[in-house]
């Protein structure tokens, strides 16, 4: 059994919802891969599909594309699909893609960090010219947070203080991310951890007014970046 293949099968995502809208827009995605490109690949499903596209693309054309993964699960793919990877203190990227959990339907905000990757994928977004935000239609929403709450990663040790301090914002409801199959919290790959957050609103400095309490490390609202949407 070759080293990386005996494990790159569990990587792989169990079961891909919506998935003939997001191979089409994974197809669309690669389609703008230009030779030489450095690109930010996001985390999820849809992008899975995507960083598959770019491969192909790569392997049939001979493309020299570099990826700069949000995540580990994407970083391990990129290795499986022979996609060099460097990180974000050795390369900017020359634009990104990635997925969404909710959009909204007016001015393109969206929630993310499902897969609790918000911090790396906030990093490439606003360190790329454009990002690309593959979705399926289930994702556009008439009122963000009303369903889908708002992932915030938080330093573990700061999780009361943070909480207090969210009710000023309008807190309505707050969980700390359970581990499936492990006792207690999901940890970030930056050891930290996630509350999943409701408010009464999101109004227009939510973002900027979560991110400024002390022991946040990033949420998962995306207010105003350089984004185009394809679905
Ligand atoms: C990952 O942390 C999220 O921000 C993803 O972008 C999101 O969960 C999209 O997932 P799918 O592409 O599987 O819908």
């Amino acid at each position: 059994m070759e080293w990386m293949n005996s494990s790159m099968q569990e990587i792989e995502p169990n079961k891909i919802s919506n998935q003939e809208q997001k191979e089409k827009v994974a197809k669309e995605v690669a389609s703008k891969a230009k030779d030489g490109d450095i690109i930010g690949f996001g985390s999820g499903s849809t992008s899975y599909l995507a960083a598959k596209e770019i491969a192909k693309r790569m392997e049939e054309e001979g493309l020299k594309i570099t990826a700069i993964p949000t995540s580990f699960e994407i970083k391990a793919l990129c290795q499986e699909l022979k996609i060099p990877t460097v990180s974000i203190l050795e390369a900017k990227p020359d634009w990104a893609f990635d997925g969404a959990d909710e959009v909204s339907k007016t001015d393109n905000i969206l929630i993310k960090g499902r897969g609790a990757a918000l911090f790396k994928e906030k990093l490439n977004m606003v360190n790329s010219g454009i990002t690309y935000i593959l979705v399926d239609d289930s994702k556009f929403v008439d009122k963000l947070n009303e369903k889908f709450p708002i992932p915030i990663e938080v330093y573990p040790e700061a999780i009361s203080s943070v909480k207090e301090a969210l009710l000023d914002l309008g807190l309505t409801e707050c969980t700390l991310r359970k581990a499936e199959k492990k006792d207690g919290p999901v940890f970030t790959e930056n050891n930290n951890v996630i509350l999943d957050a409701k408010f009464v609103d999101v109004y227009e400095t939510l973002e900027e007014d979560i991110k400024s309490i002390t022991g946040v490390i990033e949420s998962g609202l995306f207010m105003d970046y350089p984004v185009e949407v394809l679905h």
